[in-house]
């Protein structure tokens, strides 16, 4: 999809579509369209309370006199007070979902006056890119058509502007990416098969990549993986990513979960709640995904990330409850429940990626469905041992408005994961399922400062809504590009 930035007057704008943003409540149209007829339409939805309010709604208007674009959707963008760029990015994939239905020419769209600023431009931009994709995408016919061209209509453009346009396009690829590979059916992204799209992805982005096959997992003493891996005909792989363009500034390590279908193991899931654990390798997708973002952005900041790949299946060779792995430094962990296995390789996972004494270390996992219990569907648990850290994931996700929430990590919580035979067991007791399963994440991290995201609700969305598909949602691609560029190094006054 061809992406520009225009400044011109949206009646002007020649296109198939003009997409025209309006705040809920607005008691007269945008001062860019006052006095045209395009002015008098919305002075009648205005009077009649029809015009569009709440990201998501919008209305179709055809034939408008004196307006060079052929239609025009208007579309709201919730209240003008704390407008932000989390209603920027909703609206920006509504009006993608309205319109890229059907194959278009060029789409032009607008926000009010005074509402454009770089962070505005590059979240509405994102959203429509992100828009363009939808889930179906093994249907025999498309249902989504990215536009021949987008163009963003900004009264005041500045270089700062279509900067952040050129980023928008970045960011919302890099999220369309992950949520790809997130609803790519789970034979078609073995462990094997999305390693080498990893490297495919990288080599194309200039990061640096090195695979690892299942022989040099085992001379790593990856026990975890490796125990998770038995029960798969398929082997597991682990994917070392590099972007080191950041001179002497620390590095962050980003670990990404990536189970490429979790059937549970022995401890086998019933059927209705296996039917999506093909979304079980989002974190490994995110960590690629922003990296990809990063390069392509080049910031000069040092990035490391590793994805941990491998099915958790049933095979004879499968581990069983009461066996007893070693990860990567030499915790014992005995298992009792063969579904929590992203704990056991996230253990090898993060002891590797701490070795390396990153300044921070950040990982994302579809974890538990505890999480979900306590949380709902929307909102990820955020688990930490460093408070400037922790704020600083926050700050960002408050800019983009992805949503976390920070979870307890306290030490009695150690006790529940104690086991009689060995080190640790992989369960704990029937309660705070999020923070046991954290608890013993924690145990694998040393003294790096560490953030867990525990996406298992925002990774996948149920159903089909205006603002978002249904499906993979590639969470946080956005909020870590955003936080990489703020500075991932540890600020002295603790503010990130
Ligand atoms: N991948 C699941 C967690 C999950 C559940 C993600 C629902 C997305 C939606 C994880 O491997 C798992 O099975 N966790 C168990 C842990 C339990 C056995 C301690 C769970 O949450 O039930
Ligand atoms: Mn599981
Ligand atoms: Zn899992």
């Amino acid at each position: 999809m061809n992406v520009q930035t225009l400044s011109r007057p949206v009646t002007a704008v020649e296109a198939e579509w003009l997409a025209l943003g309006v705040f809920e409540g607005q008691t007269e149209p945008p001062a860019s369209v006052q006095g045209t007829p395009l002015g008098a339409v919305l002075e009648l939805l205005i009077q009649n309370k029809d015009l569009p309010g709440d990201v998501g709604s919008a209305v179709s208007l055809h034939g408008v006199a004196g307006v060079a674009a052929g239609s025009v959707l208007v579309f709201g963008l919730g209240p003008r007070d704390g407008f932000s760029a989390g209603d920027a990015f909703e609206a920006g994939v509504a009006v993608s979902k309205r319109l890229a239905g059907k194959k278009r020419g060029a789409v032009a769209v607008a926000l009010p006056d005074g509402a454009v600023s770089a962070a505005t431009a590059s979240a509405l931009t994102e959203g429509l890119v992100v828009g363009t994709l939808g889930c179906g995408i093994r249907k025999g016919e498309p249902t989504r058509h990215p536009f021949e061209s987008l163009l963003i209509v900004a009264p005041e453009a500045s270089g700062d502007v279509e900067a952040a346009v050129r980023r928008g396009v970045i960011v919302g690829e890099s999220v369309n990416l992950a949520r790809d590979l997130t609803n790519t059916p789970p034979a078609e992204k073995t462990p094997t098969r999305l390693a080498a799209r990893a490297r495919e992805v990288a080599t194309e982005a200039g990061v640096g990549v090195d695979v690892w096959d299942e022989a040099r997992i085992r001379a790593e003493r990856f026990g975890g993986l490796l125990g998770v891996a038995a029960g798969s005909e398929e082997p597991p792989a682990f994917v070392v990513l590099d972007y080191l363009h950041g001179g002497d500034a620390p590095t962050l390590a980003l670990v990404g979960k990536g189970v490429t279908f979790d059937s549970g193991g022995l401890s086998l899931k019933p059927s209705a709640s296996m039917e999506d654990m093909k979304s079980d390798m989002t974190g490994a997708a995110v960590v690629l995904a922003t990296l990809n973002a990063v390069a392509r952005l080049k910031l000069p900041v040092n990035l490391r990330g590793y994805m941990v790949l491998t099915e958790n299946m049933t095979g004879g060779k499968a581990m069983k409850l009461g066996d007893v792995l070693t990860p990567r430094n030499g915790k014992t962990v005995e298992v009792l429940n063969t579904d929590a296995e992203g704990r056991l390789i996230l253990a090898d996972a993060l002891s590797y990626a701490a070795e390396a004494k990153p300044a921070r270390l950040l990982d994302l996992a579809t974890l538990t469905g505890a999480c979900m219990v306590a949380l709902g569907t929307k909102i990820a648990g955020l688990f930490s041992n460093d408070e400037p850290f922790a704020n600083a994931v926050l700050d960002a996700c408050r800019a983009t408005g992805e949503r976390a929430w920070r979870m307890p990590l306290d030490d009695d919580f150690k006790d529940l994961i104690k086991s009689q035979v060995a080190d640790l067991k992989n369960v704990g007791g029937k309660w705070g399922g999020a923070v046991t399963a954290a608890k013993f994440l924690e145990q694998f991290v040393g003294e790096t400062p560490w953030v867990h995201l525990d996406i298992a609700g925002p990774s996948w969305a149920d159903s089909d809504g205006a603002t978002r598909d249904a499906g993979g949602t590639g969470c946080f691609v956005r909020t870590l590009t955003t936080l990489i560029e703020s500075g991932c190094t540890p600020a002295p006054q603790g503010s990130g």
